[in-house]
């Protein structure tokens, strides 16, 4: 258990917020971290605390912005015309709209523009454009591209081992309600998933859904007791190899109800569930990997109890492969299915595909380079990336004083901003307080290199002068 305590001075925009809203922030940050990990993801607690401060970007005179509802007050909703679920969401595919020129994409049958979901003035939203531009690709409905691979393999595995049994979908809207996100599978409200460090705001209770688990209270309420969903989710993140502030998830659910484990011999649902889970599991991964090695790992989660993680003994090492359990009562009972027990599972489709098609870097998979796209083809599951010419990175090094509310996090979304994809790694090499200034000193080295092409100097250093500027006017830190 990790204690944390902050004191409260700050403002909001607008002018100093006193009475009820503040003491409810303070509340928010008087509080105790009492699982550090984020759903399942080691979390660097520093990174994570410091977050909970001020972790809007762009707007410096912003010292503090709480996440509950009712603490910001002026929030605009994001006009999202929600599919009627179960009515047609796998009808109603988002096509592969390259969004970085439009101003609104579908997905889903919902219509999300762009105004809505960045806002660059509002300190209840931050989102960045490079963020948004990602919604509606739909890479994993790509039949041909790596994930939509392996998705596809998943489903023929549950088809042929289930038929007909689970129901897929992969076109959801990824813009829901902090409810969905995080409170229908009862992440804690001092969870540091919940920070505006580590998740995307489109308002104070809306979010860029941060995993695919956003969806179970909605998909048992609509009625269906065994269902894949598959999407995009979105974490702000480091920068480097295997991290990529859009990734996908698949989520899996079964429920089974008190005659189907007594058809069985037994009397403990949790037990059974949690066996026919291991057992589903295990023959996922073998049809993905082969004959491995596999062992259970007890974890936390949330939603979960037990919960493990699964992981393989691959290419000379533990790979873990998923987050599972035994979903918890109280979920099942808010949604409509008491007395039931289910199992859930949680899987991210790059992490499993870098290592299924030996692809280096996670941005590969945005690329529409043609050497890339080229390589894969439909129902060929581990096919080898073959690297195509690799361009030299070009390291540039950024010094300066943090202060008090600096996060690696919104250090990485500057960098995102301005160089996007060109940026390749982000790494803290050095870092010192001088006690007698009381001031602590980080400097970063920023790897810049290109995926189909050379860089020219002039160009980095274009970026590099940017990226400078912006940490100064939108990080409050000062240059050394
Ligand atoms: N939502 C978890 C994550 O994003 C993954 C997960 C773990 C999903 C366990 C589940 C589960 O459904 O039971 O890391």
């Amino acid at each position: 258990m990790y204690a944390l305590r902050c004191s409260v001075t700050s403002v909001l925009r607008g002018g100093v917020q006193t009475g009820p809203p503040i003491l409810a922030m303070a509340a928010t940050l008087q509080m105790s971290l009492a699982a550090p990990k984020a759903f399942g993801k080691p979390s660097d607690l520093g990174k994570s605390v410091s977050s909970l401060g001020a972790a809007r970007l762009g707007a410096t005179e912003l010292k503090l912005v709480s996440i509950g509802a009712g603490v910001v007050s002026s929030c605009s909703s994001v006009r999202v015309q929600r599919q009627n679920l179960g009515l047609g969401v796998e009808r109603l595919r988002g096509g592969f709209t390259t969004a970085a020129t439009a101003s609104a994409v579908e997905v889903g049958g919902s219509t999300i523009s762009r105004d809505d979901v960045v806002r660059e003035d509002d300190p209840t939203n931050n989102v960045p454009d490079s963020v948004f531009t990602k919604i509606g690709m739909q890479l994993h409905t790509r039949d041909d591209h790596p994930l939509g691979i392996l998705k596809n393999t998943i489903y023929e595995y549950f088809d042929e081992s289930f038929p007909e049994l689970f129901k897929k979908f992969d076109n959801l809207a990824p813009i829901v309600s902090v409810k969905a996100n995080f409170d229908d599978v009862l992440t804690p409200p001092d969870h540091v998933s919940r920070s505006y460090n580590d998740t995307y705001y489109v308002d104070a209770n809306t979010v860029l859904r941060c995993h695919t688990s956003a969806h179970q209270a909605e998909m048992l309420r609509a009625g269906h007791t065994h269902f894949l969903v598959t999407g995009d989710v979105y974490r702000r993140d480091a920068i480097d190899a295997t991290h990529y502030p859009v990734f996908h998830q698949m989520e899996g659910f079964r429920v089974f109800t008190p005659e189907e484990w007594e058809a069985a011999g037994s009397s403990d649902g949790t037990a059974y569930a949690a066996q026919d889970l291991k057992k589903t599991l295990e023959g996922l991964a073998r049809r993905l990997f082969g004959e491995v090695e596999m062992r259970w790992v007890d974890c936390y989660f949330p939603f979960t109890e037990p919960s493990y993680e699964l992981e393989i003994f691959f290419q000379g090492k533990w790979l873990e492969v998923l987050g599972c359990g035994v979903t918890e009562q109280a979920i099942l009972k808010n949604n409509g299915r008491d007395g039931t027990v289910a199992w859930a599972f949680g899987l991210g489709l790059e992490r499993l595909a870098m290592v299924l098609f030996d692809i280096p870097d996670i941005r590969l998979f945005w690329t529409n380079d043609s050497r890339f796209t080229s390589q894969f083809k439909s129902g060929q599951l581990g096919t080898k990336f073959k690297a195509y010419s690799k361009y030299p990175p070009c390291y540039k090094d950024i010094s300066f004083w943090i202060s008090e509310q600096f996060t690696e996090n919104n250090l990485c979304e500057v960098v995102r901003g301005i160089a996007g994809d060109l940026a390749e790694e982000v790494v803290l090499i050095d870092e010192f307080t001088n006690p007698k200034k009381g001031l602590t000193s980080h400097c970063y080295r920023i790897a810049y290199r290109s995926m189909e092409r050379s860089l020219t100097d002039e160009e980095i250093n274009e970026l590099q002068s940017q990226v400078r500027e912006q940490v100064q006017t939108k990080l409050n830190v000062t240059l050394r």
